[in-house]
């Protein structure tokens, strides 16, 4: 009988369990949205017990769909948005606080604060990251200093802190009736208390930003049977968690030095794999661990983080009503012929690679009484093209490496206006490979290695294809004056906030 493996993949907007066969493809999904709460400027949360429940109904849902029984699962992985921060009461279960998602600023204060004394890149040698307000250190800080009870909590053991991947074993492995308290290293390298060299909790800085020991989670690999699923069926085998980020790079099989991808969500993120050693980042990339699988050596990334993309589209939908799908986006874009000179620099969450500028704040420039909503919607969808363009610069400075293709997965990968403009401005070609489920797939991926459904890379290697391939079509002069006038544009949108 053919057996399967199933990946909760917990992201930013929604909740998905997919179940994927030995080839890689996908047999059942299921999938539900949770609310964003956005209860001032620059704060974004999230109701953790909305995630875990939408985690349930979504595993139940995807088995029942394709008339799968749990026993029909040889193992699940786990693939989450990263940094997102939680505490909770390790008797009740319950969260102290809403989650503070990753786009959240409001640590903008503690960011200046530990940088005014050593810079932004203080704590970069140690953690690979620079002092911002999306890691999770920090925005732990913030709720250990604000909700009543929570470090005399923690420092006692009964306040846990965890990241979703975290939240979603220990819930599903018992919760308070001894569910397991574990984060894998590479949701562990985005909190900025890791040291990238050791994969352990770093004193120092723990010590800097006093965060009690006692409340943070045991560092696994990201491949091993860490335990089993107690809820919402018993008994099967949890065995894969990767941050959705490297789970994406794990799925599109980037598993040799020089490879990388391109994940087109709500914001983006390039990773490209380093190998054995971290590469240090003097161009504002971050250094992070890509994935350790069983007790193999592990494996880092550089990282171009990019908050804002297809958030972006959303925003035009939801603030604007400029749309009413964000599928209508590319249609809308074809309107026009160009951008009609306008630019729009998204940096609602200030600007992440490779500025790091916490006070930055969004723009349209370049407006006149030509633009219409066309080309508010071209600038848009070019808005992610140019903060792509503007970190794979910066990997190819970093890493010595030239990127001659781009793998591309996420949401807008099934933008061709978008995808198109991207080979352009990149003057390489933006491959989409067959599956573009690779955050799931990675983890899943992850699951099947340490349960030996999958007998070694290779054999992922031998499920990855291509399904489409744009090649560059702009000359060079065209696309060097279009980057120039991003490039200033993106400059006027810098210290709003100061
Ligand atoms: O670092 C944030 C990232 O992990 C979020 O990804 O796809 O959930 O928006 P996504």
């Amino acid at each position: 009988m053919s057996r399967y493996v199933g990946a909760i993949d917990q992201g930013t907007t929604s909740t998905r369990f997919i179940v994927f066969d030995r080839g890689g493809a996908i047999v059942a999904v299921a999938q539900r949205e949770h609310e964003q709460i956005y209860p001032r400027p620059g704060h974004v949360e999230h109701d953790a017990n909305e995630i875990w429940r939408n985690t349930r109904t979504v595993m139940r849902e995807a088995l029942e769909k394709a008339g799968l029984q749990p026993s029909d699962l040889v193992s699940i992985g786990i693939t989450n948005q990263r940094e997102t921060t939680l505490i909770w009461d390790r008797a009740t279960g319950r969260p102290l606080h809403n989650a503070l998602v990753w786009q959240d600023t409001r640590v903008d204060g503690l960011v200046a604060g530990f940088a005014r004394d050593g810079g932004k890149d203080r704590f970069r040698a140690v953690t690979g990251l620079p002092l911002a307000s999306y890691f999770s250190g920090l925005k732990l800080a913030w709720l250990l200093d604000r909700v009543p009870g929570a470090r005399a909590g923690a420092e006692a053991g009964d306040v846990l802190f965890g990241t979703m991947d975290t939240w979603l074993v220990w819930n599903l492995t018992g919760g308070p009736e001894g569910g397991l308290h574990v984060t894998d290293a590479t949701n562990a390298s985005r909190t900025q208390l890791m040291a990238l060299d050791s994969l352990d909790w770093d004193a120092g800085m723990i010590s800097a930003f006093a965060i009690p020991r006692a409340m943070l989670p045991r560092i696994v690999s990201s491949s091993a049977v860490y335990g089993e699923t107690v809820r919402p069926f018993p008994g099967v085998p949890i065995a894969g968690i990767l941050g959705d980020q490297q789970a994406a790079l794990f799925g599109q099989a980037c598993f040799a030095p020089g490879e990388a991808k391109n994940t087109y969500g709500t914001g983006c993120f390039v990773l490209m794999n380093t190998g054995a050693a971290p590469v240090p980042s003097t161009r504002g990339l971050v250094t992070t661990l890509a994935y350790r699988l069983g007790d193999a050596a592990p494996v880092y990334a550089l990282e171009g983080s990019i908050a804002i993309t297809g958030a972006l589209v959303q925003w035009l939908r939801d603030n604007l009503g400029l749309i009413r799908d964000s599928a209508e986006i590319e249609p809308l874009a074809r309107t026009v012929e160009d951008n009609g000179d306008v630019y729009f620099v998204p940096a609602f969450s200030g600007l992440y690679a490779p500025h790091w500028r916490e006070s930055a704040r969004g723009i349209i420039a370049g407006l006149t009484r030509y633009a219409n909503k066309g080309h508010i919607a071209r600038a848009a969808l070019e808005a992610t093209a140019y903060q792509t363009r503007e970190v794979i610069e910066a990997m190819e400075t970093d890493s010595g490496i030239p990127i001659t293709e781009l793998r591309a997965d996420g949401g807008m990968v099934g933008n061709d206006l978008l995808m198109q403009f991207q080979a352009s401005l990149l003057a390489v070609p933006v491959l989409r490979p067959k599956v573009t489920e690779t955050t799931a797939l990675g983890a899943a991926y992850a699951a099947g290695l340490a349960t030996g459904y999958w007998a070694g890379t290779g054999d992922l290697v031998a499920n990855w294809g291509v399904d489409h391939r744009w090649h560059p079509r702009l000359d060079e002069a065209e696309r060097n004056r279009l980057y120039a006038a991003w490039g200033k544009a993106v400059t006027r949108s810098f210290d709003w906030t100061d």
